[in-house]
């Protein structure tokens, strides 16, 4: 059954005008774009949607990184869409990316550790949240119905 995950295009590929490549490829892999949203994050609303990590040693970098421009927000749907997004996109390292899967987004179209192109929602949980934060109201996972 469908399933429906959050994914970013982060501002360094955005800025890099990547992000109708970035879409093809999603749309090729075989995800439906159920609804997409571009929007420059203020520094809360980043430090919200990334609160996991609040007190990391990158967090700091990573909210300056994701207030740097606009990014997109995509709702994917596909059989299997949080673990397909997240296979798609590669690791999070860009330069682990570039070795381990080199056809990978994060690998065409990242820059380095912190600026790494993509973001998707790691469990059913995150993508039930994340979902929540970018489109308010939007059903993000049919199947909590069924539950
Ligand atoms: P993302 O998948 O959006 O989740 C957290 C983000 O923090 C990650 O991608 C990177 O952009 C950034 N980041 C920077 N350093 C690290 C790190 N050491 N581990 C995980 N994420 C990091």
């Amino acid at each position: 059954s469908p399933e429906r995950t959050l994914a970013m295009i982060k501002p360094d590929a955005m800025k890099a005008g990547k992000a109708g490549e970035i879409i093809e490829k999603i749309e090729a892999a075989g995800f439906v774009v159920v609804a997409s949203k571009e929007h420059s994050l203020t520094n809360a609303q980043a430090a919200e949607f990334y609160a996991e990590h609040e007190g990391k040693s990158f967090f700091n970098e990573l909210i300056n990184f994701m207030t740097s421009g606009p990014v997109t927000a995509l709702l994917l749907e596909k059989p299997g869409a949080i673990k397909g997004w997240r296979a798609l996109m590669g690791p999070t390292n860009t330069a682990k990316a570039r070795e381990e899967a080199p056809d990978s987004l994060r690998a065409l179209f990242g820059t380095d550790g912190t600026m790494n192109a993509t973001h998707g929602s790691d469990s059913f949980i995150s993508a039930a949240r994340e979902g929540a934060f970018w489109f308010p109201g939007a059903l993000v996972q049919e199947r909590t119905l069924a539950m």
